[in-house]
C-alpha cells in the first residue's frame, strides 16, 4: 500500500489521521499484513547492517515458512554505506575503497556471504601492520621511524621484533586472540540471538575489556609500554584516528586481529548489494526516509522523499507506507528521521521500555586518494634520497606529545597514515591519505617531493598530482571506554543496529548487528503465531 498525494503538513499525527486517500490510518482498519497474511519490513539503510538485516530477514523468515515483503530505504544513490568506491580518473576499471577496505578470516558473515555470491576477494598485506608482511611497513612519529619493517625476509623481521620489544608482540598476539574468542561466541547458542548488547557483552567477559582504555589493557596484560606506542597506537590510529589512552581496550585488540586481511575485487559494497539482491528487497535508492510514526495497532508509518527534493519542496508528493516492523540501519544522530512521540505513543500497559538512542562523539575523517608519478619523498620523512619509503606510512606520537594536546590527537605526524596502494594503468601510483584536517597542496608537494611554488601565493594548481579524490566522512565513533551499549529494541517492532558501534565499529559487526535484529524478528513473528 502507498498512500500517494500525501501533503507534508508539519502535523504528522493530524495529517496521518487523515491521509489524502480519506482513509484512516490511526484506528479500526486491520493491517493489511492481517489481511494478507504477508509480513512487512522495512529497513532504513543499505549499509553493511542493513543489508544484513535483510538478507537474514529472508532466510530466517523463509525457513520459519513466512511471507515477508522487505523495503530498502536508502538515501544515497548506492549500496554500501560507508563501504564504497570510487573510480581513479573516473575509470570504472579503476575501484578504489573510499570507506571500509578491509575484513579479516574469523568475518564469517561477510566471508561467508563472498562466496556465496562467488565474489573473489584479495589478500591485502599493507593495509595494518602485521608482523608477518611482506610488504614494508613504516611507523613514524613525526620526527623519527620508530619502526620499520623491510620487505623481505620475514623470520628476520620478526627476529627484529622480539629482540626490540621482547615478549610484547607474542604476548598481545595471545591477549587478542583470548579477547577475539570471547567476541566469536556472540555468533552462536545460547548466546546468539541476544536481545541486549551490554547483557550479552558482559556476559562473555567483554565489558572488562571495554570498561579500560586501550592503554590500560594493555599493562595490565604485562604488555611493554614501548610496544604499545609505536605499533599497537600506529594500528589504532590507522584504523580508528584515536590514540591507546582514549580508544577502549576492545576495539584496540581488534586493530591486532588482522590474520587472512582482505578485501572484495570491485569493491566490498558488492557484498551488501549480493545481500538485497538475495533478499528479494524492494530497493528504494535516492530515498531518504524523514518520518517514523507508530500507530495505534503497532504498526509503523513511514514517510520518505527522494533525497535530491529534501529541503526544496516540503509541498511535494511524499508516499507513506505501513509495515510491521522497521529496523534503523545506520547511526540515528546522522540520519535526519523524526519519530514521532516515541515517548508517548500508544498507552498500553504492555509496551516495553522505549528508548531513543544518544548522539554520540563520531570522528570526523578526511580521506584523500591522489595519482602521481612521483614515487614518495624519502628526505621528507629524514631518510636519503635513494632509499625508498615504505608503503605504508602508519603515524605515532612522540613520547612528550601527551595524546590530550591537541584535540584531533594526531600530534606532530599531522596524519594518521599514507598507503600507496597500487600503481595503476597508466603506471601512476595511488595514494590514500588519512588525516583529521583537509590535505593542502603544500603537503601533497612536500611529499611528492616536488617544488613548493613561492612565486605566488595563489593556488596554482598541483602538478605533482593528476587525480584526486577527497571525502570527509563521520567514519566511526570516539571509542571511550563504557560498560554498557545503547538498546537494540528501541520500541515494539522498532529495531537500531548502530548501537554496536560504540563497542567495534567493523563491516562484520555491523552485520553481525543486522543478523541478531533479523533472528529476533523472526522469532517475535513465529512466537505470535503460535499463541494466535
Ligand atoms: C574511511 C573509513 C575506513 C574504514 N575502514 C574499515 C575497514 O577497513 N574495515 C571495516 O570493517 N570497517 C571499516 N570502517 C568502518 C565501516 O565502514 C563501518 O563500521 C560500517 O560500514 C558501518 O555499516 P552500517 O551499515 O552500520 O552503517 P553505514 O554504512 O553508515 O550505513 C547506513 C546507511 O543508512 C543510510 N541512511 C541513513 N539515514 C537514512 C535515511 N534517513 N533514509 C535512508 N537512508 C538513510 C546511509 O545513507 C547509509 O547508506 C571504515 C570506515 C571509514 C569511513
Ligand atoms: C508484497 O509485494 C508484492 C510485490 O511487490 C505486492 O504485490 C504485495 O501487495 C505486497 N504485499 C504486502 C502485504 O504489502
Ligand atoms: C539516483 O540519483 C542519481 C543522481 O544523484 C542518478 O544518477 C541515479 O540514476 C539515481 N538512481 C536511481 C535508482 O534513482
Ligand atoms: C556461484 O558459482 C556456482 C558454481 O560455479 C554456481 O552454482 C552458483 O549458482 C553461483 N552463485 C551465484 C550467486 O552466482
Amino acid at each position: 500500500m502507498r498512500l500517494n498525494n500525501f501533503a507534508f503538513a508539519g502535523l504528522w499525527s493530524a495529517s496521518l489521521a487523515q491521509a489524502s486517500d480519506g482513509r484512516n490510518l490511526r484506528g479500526g482498519q486491520e493491517p493489511l499484513s492481517i489481511q494478507t497474511g504477508t509480513k512487512r519490513a522495512a529497513i532504513v539503510g543499505a549499509g553493511a547492517g542493513g543489508s544484513s538485516a535483510a538478507y537474514h530477514l529472508r532466510h530466517y523468515a523463509t525457513e520459519a515458512g513466512i511471507n515477508l515483503n522487505i523495503t530498502v530505504y536508502e538515501r544515497n544513490p548506492y549500496i554500501g554505506g560507508r563501504s564504497t568506491t570510487v573510480n581513479v580518473y573516473d575509470d570504472p576499471n579503476e575501484p578504489v575503497e573510499l570507506g571500509a577496505s578491509i575484513f579479516v578470516k574469523i568475518n564469517k558473515i561477510l566471508v561467508d556471504a563472498a562466496e556465496s555470491f562467488n565474489l573473489s576477494t584479495s589478500s591485502i598485506r599493507n593495509a595494518r601492520p602485521r608482523s608477518q608482511d611482506s610488504d614494508a611497513l613504516g611507523v613514524w612519529n613525526g620526527a623519527d621511524f620508530v619502526f620499520i619493517q623491510s620487505g623481505s625476509s620475514s623470520w628476520w623481521d620478526i627476529a627484529k621484533l622480539l629482540w626490540k620489544y621482547g615478549l610484547a608482540p607474542i604476548r598481545t598476539n595471545n591477549l587478542m586472540k583470548r579477547t577475539v574468542g570471547k567476541f566469536l561466541q556472540m555468533y552462536e547458542a545460547p548466546h546468539f540471538p541476544w536481545p541486549s548488547l551490554s547483557q550479552v557483552a558482559f556476559d562473555l567477559g567483554l565489558t572488562a575489556v571495554t570498561a579500560a582504555t586501550g592503554e590500560q589493557y594493555l599493562k595490565e596484560n604485562n604488555i611493554d609500554s614501548r610496544f604499545a606506542e609505536e605499533i599497537v597506537q600506529a594500528s589504532t590510529r590507522v584504523n580508528y584516528a584515536q590514540n591507546l589512552p582514549l580508544i577502549h581496550g576492545l576495539e584496540t585488540m581488534v586493530c591486532m586481529a588482522t590474520d587472512g586481511a582482505m578485501s572484495v575485487e570491485g569493491g566490498n559494497w558488492r557484498i551488501f548489494s549480493g545481500m538485497i539482491d538475495a533478499a528479494s528487497a524492494d530497493l528504494r535508492l535516492n530515498t531518504s526516509v524523514v518520518a517514523i510514526e507508530k500507530q495505534q495497532d503497532g504498526t509503523y508509518a513511514v514517510h520518505s522523499k527522494p533525497t535530491m527534493a529534501e529541503e526544496i519542496s516540503r509541498t511535494d508528493d511524499m508516499p507513506v507506507e505501513l509495515f510491521d516492523s522497521v529496523v534503523l540501519a545506520g547511526p540515528l544522530q546522522f540520519s535526519n528521521i523524526k519519530i514521532s512521540d516515541i515517548e508517548s505513543a500508544g498507552t498500553e500497559s504492555t509496551s516495553p521500555p522505549r528508548h531513543l538512542p544518544d548522539a554520540i562523539p563520531y570522528v570526523q575523517l578526511h580521506v584523500t586518494l591522489f595519482t602521481s608519478k612521483h614515487p614518495l619523498y624519502p628526505p621528507v620523512f629524514n631518510q636519503p634520497l635513494d632509499k625508498p619509503l615504505p608503503s605504508t606510512i602508519l603515524t605515532t606520537l612522540q613520547p612528550y606529545e601527551h595524546p590530550g594536546t591537541n584535540p584531533d590527537g594526531v600530534g606532530a605526524a599531522g596524519f594518521f597514515s599514507i598507503s600507496t596502494l597500487r600503481k595503476t594503468a597508466k603506471g601512476e601510483y595511488l595514494y590514500k591519505v588519512f588525516s583529521p584536517r583537509p590535505v593542502d597542496d603544500s603537503f601533497l608537494r612536500r611529499i611528492t617531493g616536488y617544488p613548493p611554488d613561492e612565486s605566488t601565493s595563489e593556488e596554482v594548481g598541483n602538478p605533482a598530482v593528476t587525480w584526486i579524490y577527497r571525502k570527509v566522512w563521520h567514519s566511526y565513533p570516539y571509542e571511550y571506554p563504557r560498560v554498557t551499549f545503547e538498546e537494540l529494541k528501541l520500541d515494539k517492532n522498532l529495531w537500531y543496529t548502530s548501537g554496536i558501534e560504540s563497542f567495534i565499529s567493523t563491516m562484520e559487526t555491523s552485520a553481525l548487528m543486522g543478523k541478531n535484529v533479523a533472528r529476533l524478528v523472526v522469532n517475535e513473528w513465529v512466537k505470535k503465531e503460535s499463541q494466535a
